[in-house]
């Protein structure tokens, strides 16, 4: 801790300056980097105002999903006035999904600059995690940047979570560059992976910083989950056809830079990819790194990472920052509006792989909604690849609830991702190239390759028999297939009605 003329302040202190309805920028891009004590505490604070009979209500945006001690207690308190962009913790999604918490999804990398445009509003907090803050007003972030140096910029005040587990020696690990805003705004600087372009730090007034909170506690990253023998094959189908463009030469011997989402398919898919031998070592330009990329690293097979935020549970942290020096040659943190950046993602060729929850046969993917209406966690960073990728691709496993779901269905019951913007479909039953495809020649690649044979028949008796046009539709069969799980939990054995 290198300040001296900062006060320090403990948590309740923190939490006592907040009111009813106030805005907070949160740090926070995944557990990584997330507030932790601060929240907790307005949290107790928002139980108190509730007992004595006062609202008590704080609107909440971060960079994306946050922790237990974020969205979880500022949930159970009942605390959360709005939320946006993205968030994955179970009670709040009830919250949001009974209509008693206002959500907002949104584009991850479009966040930073909605707020400093003041689409949202003002913002009365910045409440951020640093692993060192200094009299200049210099902020060493700690695991994730994510919106953080909007959040300072625009923020009436700012109070540092200032957590003793992350080392100052972190300064260096990430690049801080925030884009002018139109009409005098440049291109983004960057055109490899590795490029630099920004300061080590977070740079405010510092006479609105009101104080910090001592913590030091590891970011909440939970374990994954083993891979099973779906994501597995998921994984191989997807480094198999990666490697099988290589070959015929539409993707760059060199490879390009990788983007994978997160959760237990990005894992598998990317463990998949590091065991293919015609697969040359790689390079992710992402968002979220997580431990299989670190693992990756470590036998030489993932050369450089770039992201927003290092989304790794406790023992793989303990390991970098034992060898710091090392990781930081081949880490590097970047705001989410630089990480997403549409305008790099194309410039420099990423191959994206997102995962979808459900697509429909023509190609159009929902990642959000279940059966059309309950948001499960946001659109995060998939849309800001996937529209400007040099391959986007969609993984998934071709049924869901035990085989009750089918991922794929006549008609998106809601829709994140055109068909405009999808290329590739991988299920764990294989890989549907959709390039150059009309609507009918997708719809029979998507179900030979890809959907469940428990589905098959079904999904061929619709766009063969009962839809028509140049994209086969027919309205009144296009969701029997939900409408039948609606009623029986089971999306088997429709038979559709001329
Ligand atoms: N209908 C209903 N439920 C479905 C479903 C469908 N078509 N497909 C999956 N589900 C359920 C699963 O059963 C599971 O529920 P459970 O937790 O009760 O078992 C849940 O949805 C999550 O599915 P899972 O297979 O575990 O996938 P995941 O953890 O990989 O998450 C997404 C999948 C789509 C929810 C997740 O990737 C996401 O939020 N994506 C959007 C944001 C994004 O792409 N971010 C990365 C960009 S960089």
């Amino acid at each position: 801790m290198t300040a001296k003329r900062i006060k320090e302040l403990t948590p309740e202190e923190a939490a006592s300056m907040i009111k009813d309805q106030d805005v907070i920028g949160f740090s926070g891009f995944t557990p990584a980097g997330a507030c932790k004590i601060v929240p907790k505490a307005i949290a107790a604070k928002a139980k108190e105002e509730h007992a004595a009979g006062r609202p008590f209500k704080v609107g909440v945006v971060t960079g994306a999903s946050t922790g237990p001690s974020l969205d979880g207690s500022l949930a159970e308190a009942n605390a959360v006035l709005f939320r946006t962009p993205y968030q994955s913790d179970p009670n709040l999604r009830k919250q949001i999904n009974s209509g008693e918490t206002r959500f907002f999804d949104m584009h991850l990398s479009l966040l930073p600059q909605y707020v400093r445009y003041g689409f949202l509003g003002g913002f009365n907090w910045a409440i951020v995690e640093a692993a060192d803050v200094n009299d200049k007003g210099e902020i060493t972030l700690s695991t994730s940047v994510g919106a953080s140096p909007t959040f300072c910029q625009v923020a009436d005040k700012i109070i540092v979570e200032l957590n003793e587990y992350h080392p100052t020696d972190l300064r260096g690990f990430h690049d801080i560059y925030m884009p002018d805003s139109p009409p005098n705004r440049r291109e983004v600087p960057i055109y490899k992976a590795t490029d630099r372009i920004g300061a080590e730090v977070v740079r405010v007034d510092p006479s609105k910083i009101v104080g910090f909170v001592r913590n030091n506690q590891p970011d909440e990253v939970g374990a994954f989950k083993p891979s099973d023998p779906i994501t597995q094959k998921i994984g191989e189908n997807t480094a198999n056809f990666l490697a099988s463009e290589i070959k015929r030469g539409t993707v760059p011997p060199e490879f390009l830079p990788i983007q994978s989402g997160v959760g237990n398919i990005a894992n598998a898919v990317l463990g998949a990819m590091g065991a293919n031998k015609d697969i040359p070592d790689f390079m992710l330009y992402s968002e979220v790194i997580q431990d299989s990329v670190v693992d990756l690293m470590d036998i030489g097979r993932c050369t450089f990472a770039s992201g927003t935020s290092l989304t790794v549970t406790k023992d793989v942290m303990d390991k970098i920052y034992d060898n710091l020096k090392d990781y930081s040659r081949k880490i590097l943190l970047r705001p989410q509006e630089i990480s997403n950046n549409p305008e790099i993602v194309r410039r420099i060729g990423i191959i994206s792989i997102n995962t979808a929850l459900e697509l429909d046969i023509f190609g159009n993917v929902n990642s959000t909604h279940v059966l059309g209406k309950n948001m499960m966690n946001g659109i995060g960073g998939s849309g800001d690849f996937t529209r400007n990728a040099y391959i986007s691709i969609f993984t998934c496993p071709s049924v869901a609830k035990k085989g009750m779901i089918s991922a794929i269905v006549p008609n998106c019951s809601h829709m994140d991702h055109s068909e405009h913007s999808v290329q590739v479909v991988i299920t764990e039953q294989g890989v549907a190239d959709l390039r150059g495809k009309d609507p009918i020649e997708r719809a029979r690649l998507i179900c030979e390759n890809c959907a469940h044979p428990d589905y098959k028949d079904t999904l061929r008796g619709y766009f063969e028999e009962v839809a028509d046009g140049h994209t086969p539709a027919s309205l009144s069969n296009a969701f029997a297939m939900h409408q039948k799980f609606l009623e029986t939990g089971d999306m088997r054995g429709v038979e559709w009605k001329f």
